[in-house]
């Protein structure tokens, strides 16, 4: 018999359907066995984790690692934002290409592959931001999808960014997947009501401060914005993906959407789950604005609910990390704050403390939200989100009873603080291994730069 190259001995393996005590082994990137008793020779590298849980590596589908934006650049690149992931026990994540208004799809694919490719320390791939549709775009939706990108994104709002997209090119973009197995995630939000905000806002910004940055963007206009997406998807009969869903009427929506059999799907966060809009009434309230913006506790309540019952299908992070330096940039109008926040590495962990610690969601439950879906609806399943004979030796040994509090100094990112600064978690990542090798020990990154490969993922992601 061929030696194994690692064997994870004794720990509780965890998929979303079971949960038992077995050995994994490894043998060229893949899980080659999964059975009591595996033999080690004398190269394999044994890992103990004997009462410890193995959750397949988590997969991140939403992160934006050097994104040029708010008049610049979120501060973790390719390199480091893919170090943070695994040291949080996420294996894979993916990124947006954006298209440039009046260039092609695939002009952006191979921008953001030649940023990419040399620095990613875990898999990752991309999906393709549609900004611009003409006849040519429309012909590029097969080709993209033939290179391995199936997902696509557009932004009902970002004029200015040249992002914003209407419609009439939702519906054909829509229409266009339907036919092809693509799907559509849209950030959801009604451009031209926030706009009105906005400039409502502003003419008080001094009073309002950071504040304005949440009246303006009240949970209406993400809901109305969520319901009309909808309404295209069941139409055209294209698959919709709400990214980022941070209130409780969305989910009501997709919900209602579901059950008169509309192929939707929604994704939330941490910080939709976690934060509510009384941070921005804090000294530094501003480092917390992000787009869509975090709600109120029943917005909370309702999306925890939702992760429960099914509703929300997706937890992502939408990492866009910006420094406080970064973010200082506002100067006290809430129009100039750069959207976004770290996140990626402390989604496995606050996911675990937060909903199997304290909200009832079960272990395979959270293996579901944080690997299996994604790996299903984004054409990656079965060689990641699952602990099998043949997938990729993505995992993450998790030991359930590790303390710690967050600092954002004691944290991979580059981002000198942490929106969950002092939290206090129960249960960390001990160990994570991307395609065979461990890549970060006890949150320290201990791979190599280089090691993550773009993925080629499959149309027709469902659950
Ligand atoms: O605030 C955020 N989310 N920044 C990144 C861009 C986006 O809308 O996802
Ligand atoms: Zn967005
Ligand atoms: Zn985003």
């Amino acid at each position: 018999m061929v030696e194994l190259d690692l064997i994870i001995k004794n720990g509780t393996i965890v998929t979303a359907s079971d949960t038992y005590t077995a050995d994994v082994g490894v043998q060229k990137e893949k899980i080659v066995s999964v059975a009591q008793d595996l033999t080690a020779g004398p190269e394999t590298q044994v890992i103990e984790a004997k009462g410890k849980y193995v959750f397949p590596g988590g997969i991140d589908v939403h992160v934006h690692l050097q994104l040029p934006f708010s008049g610049t650049i979120s501060a973790d690149d390719f390199e480091n934002g893919t170090k943070a992931a695994a040291c949080g026990g996420v294996t894979t994540v993916i990124d947006f290409a954006i298209q440039s208004k009046g260039h092609s799809i695939m002009d952006a694919i191979e921008a953001r592959r030649a940023e990419a490719d040399p620095k990613v320390c875990i898999d990752y791939g991309l999906h393709a931001a549609i900004t611009d549709w003409n006849d040519k775009t429309q012909a590029e939706i097969k080709q993209v999808i033939d290179y391995g990108i199936p997902t696509f994104k557009m932004f009902m709002i970002y004029k200015n960014e040249g992002w914003m997209a209407d419609d009439g090119m939702l519906f054909r973009a829509l229409e266009e997947t339907a036919k092809l197995g693509g799907h559509i995630g849209v950030h959801a939000e009604s451009a031209f009501v926030l706009e009105m905000l906005i400039d409502r806002y502003a003419k008080e910004k001094e009073k309002w401060g950071a504040y304005g940055h949440t009246l303006s963007r009240p949970a209406f206009t993400e809901e109305e914005a969520i319901i009309r997406a909808i309404k295209w998807a069941e139409v055209t009969g294209g698959q919709l993906y709400i990214v980022h869903m941070s209130t409780g009427g969305g989910a009501d929506a997709v919900h209602a959407a579901k059950e008169r059999g509309v192929r939707v799907y929604a994704e939330t966060c941490p910080q939709y789950l976690l934060l509510d809009d009384e941070v921005f009434k804090g000294k530094n309230g501003h480092l917390y604005a992000t787009c869509p913006q975090v709600k109120k506790p029943h917005d909370n309540e309702r999306l925890w609910k939702g992760l429960l019952n099914g509703d929300v299908q997706v937890v992502a992070t939408d990492t866009c990390t910006f420094t406080s330096e970064q973010k200082a940039a506002w100067n006290g109008d809430f129009r100039k704050i750069p959207f976004g926040m770290p996140g990626v590495e402390t989604m496995v962990p606050l996911m675990y403390t937060e909903g199997v610690g304290k909200r009832g969601l079960t272990v395979n439950q959270l293996v579901a939200l944080i690997s299996t879906n994604p790996a299903k609806l984004f054409g990656m399943h079965p060689d990641k989100g699952t602990i099998a004979v043949g997938s990729d030796a993505d995992l993450v040994v998790f030991d359930p009873e590790k303390k710690v509090t967050l600092r954002a100094a004691d944290l991979q990112t580059n981002c000198d603080w942490s929106p969950f600064e002092g939290w206090k978690l129960v249960g960390y990542p001990s160990t994570t291994i991307s395609r065979g090798a461990v890549v970060a020990q006890d949150g320290k990154f201990v791979g190599e730069v280089g090691h993550g490969k773009f993925l080629q993922r499959r149309p027709f992601g469902k659950l």
